[in-house]
């Protein structure tokens, strides 16, 4: 069997998902991982395991230029950032994730609201973005009650604050644009879109995308999606690819729209876009809006669909940075997924870290994917964020919802999940709320 070395940069449970689906490949896969804490579940997988910062430069370009891996991809959004792509390039090391110049896509959320602009691409809110105070009360007359203010940069869903849920009328509105300004020089203030959001992912050469199922992920921190936004509790997808509130319009929408961008990003930076295009949409009562573009697989949103993928995802990997990718066979198993991540008490504000959890019995038909833990020798640690995702796989909804559930309730310690994600009861709610709004 032919051998492929592929070298992996993260270590959430997004790349041990990555990692396993690497390891289905038809080819022998060497991998060889960088991440900034040692991930139990990717560990298993790995060749060598290299403890390093994700964004040091100078530690992948030694790890990488020993290895000679056949190509790279990159998980998280920060080393993305940072360079590592471009500067694996330098090395002659292609990756399935994109440069820095188009990454922008993700990091600066400024950028693509005018990108959309510039090129008559539909999708965008009702928007302003600020480089000191001058309108900016003015603007916020003009949206009235319903308003979102957003820091520009990466800050993993946190920066961002919505009136009614964050911030209690235009004072507060002003206050916190204002700190924005202050901090980075630059804040977005936009409309607030009323409908569901979700999440659809295309494989992406720079030209030819392919989409993933669509996904719903859950925010917000406690149940009935309240309290503060996370790096995301759970998701889920159901077995004929759609939601449902969605129709099959609201996904070509979307479908198109990454299309367009990828498009547009080629024309305006001359640089393919080559990676995963993930983006955050909002089904409202006039179509579909974006939220946000984001350059790497969803966490959890690559729990759902990686586990579904039928193709080979080295052969999508190697299609993305051959510019191949139409001819590459990519197909997802019709089944349902829930995704729930156990956290620890006190997430995302003041999480517990250190605290010893015990996983209990995990039911056939659930995936385990680690995160944030560590692994000493007496058991599973606590690290501070998210600890470890559980994936219900099945034909319908409900049974993977009660599988999932059933994984993430077994968990003792000082942590807690979302009950609700992918249950009837929540999803009837959504569907409600749109049929109201449509
Ligand atoms: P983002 O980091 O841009 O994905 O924003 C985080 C969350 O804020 C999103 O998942 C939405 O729930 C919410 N949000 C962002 N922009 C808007 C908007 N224009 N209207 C309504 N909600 C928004
Ligand atoms: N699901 C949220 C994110 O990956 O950014």
């Amino acid at each position: 069997m032919a051998v492929k070395k592929v070298l992996l940069i993260g270590n959430g449970a997004r790349e041990h998902v990555m990692a396993e689906a690497l390891k289905r490949s038809r080819y022998h896969v060497e991998l060889y991982v960088v991440g900034s804490a040692v991930n139990p579940g990717i560990r298993e997988l790995a060749a060598e395991y290299l403890v390093a910062d994700v964004c040091d430069k100078n530690a992948i370009g030694e790890f990488a230029s020993r290895v000679r891996p056949d190509f790279a991809v990159v998980g998280p959004e920060a080393p993305k950032e940072a360079g590592i792509v471009d500067m694996l390039l330098e090395l002659e090391i292609h990756s399935a994730s994109p440069l820095q110049t188009v990454g922008r896509l993700e990091s600066s959320k400024s950028y693509t609201r005018d990108l959309l602009e510039k090129h008559q691409i539909p999708g965008n809110p009702k928007f302003r973005v600020f480089y000191n105070e001058e309108g900016l009360e003015d603007f916020f007359l003009e949206l009235g009650d319903d308003f979102v203010v957003k820091a520009d940069g990466l800050k993993g869903g946190k920066g961002v604050k919505v009136s009614g849920d964050h911030l209690n009328g235009m004072e507060e509105g002003l206050e916190y644009a204002r700190s924005c300004l202050l901090e980075s020089g630059r804040v977005i203030v936009e409309e607030k879109l009323i409908g569901q959001e979700f999440s659809l992912m295309s494989f992406c050469d720079g030209t030819y995308v392919v989409d993933m199922p669509a996904v719903q992920d859950h925010k917000r921190a406690f149940e009935g999606d309240k309290g503060p936004n996370t790096g995301g509790m759970g998701s889920y997808s159901c077995e004929n690819h759609l939601l449902p509130f969605l129709n099959i319009s609201d996904v070509h929408e979307a479908s198109d729209m990454n299309q367009r961008v990828a498009k547009a990003l080629f024309e305006d930076t001359g640089s393919y876009f080559k990676g995963v295009m993930y983006g955050g949409f909002i089904v409202t009562r006039d179509g579909v809006r974006l939220i946000e573009y984001n350059a790497r697989l969803g966490d959890p949103e690559a729990m759902n669909v990686l586990p579904l993928l039928k193709g080979d995802f080295v052969d999508i990997c190697e299609g993305i940075i051959n510019k191949t990718l139409d001819q590459v066979d990519i197909e997802f198993e019709k089944k349902a997924t829930v995704c729930k991540y156990v956290v620890p008490e006190g997430y995302p504000d003041k999480p517990v870290k250190g605290e010893k959890i015990e996983v209990g019995e995990i039911p056939e038909g659930v995936r385990t994917y680690y995160a944030s833990v560590d692994q000493r020798e007496d058991g599973l640690y606590l690290s501070g964020s998210r600890a470890i995702a559980f994936v219900g796989v099945s034909d319908t909804l409900e049974e993977a919802e009660r599988l999932a559930q059933s994984a993430v309730g077994s968990v003792k310690g000082p942590v807690f999940h979302r009950k609700d994600i992918g249950t009837k009861e929540l999803i009837d709610k959504k569907v409600e709320m749109m049929k109201s709004i449509r």
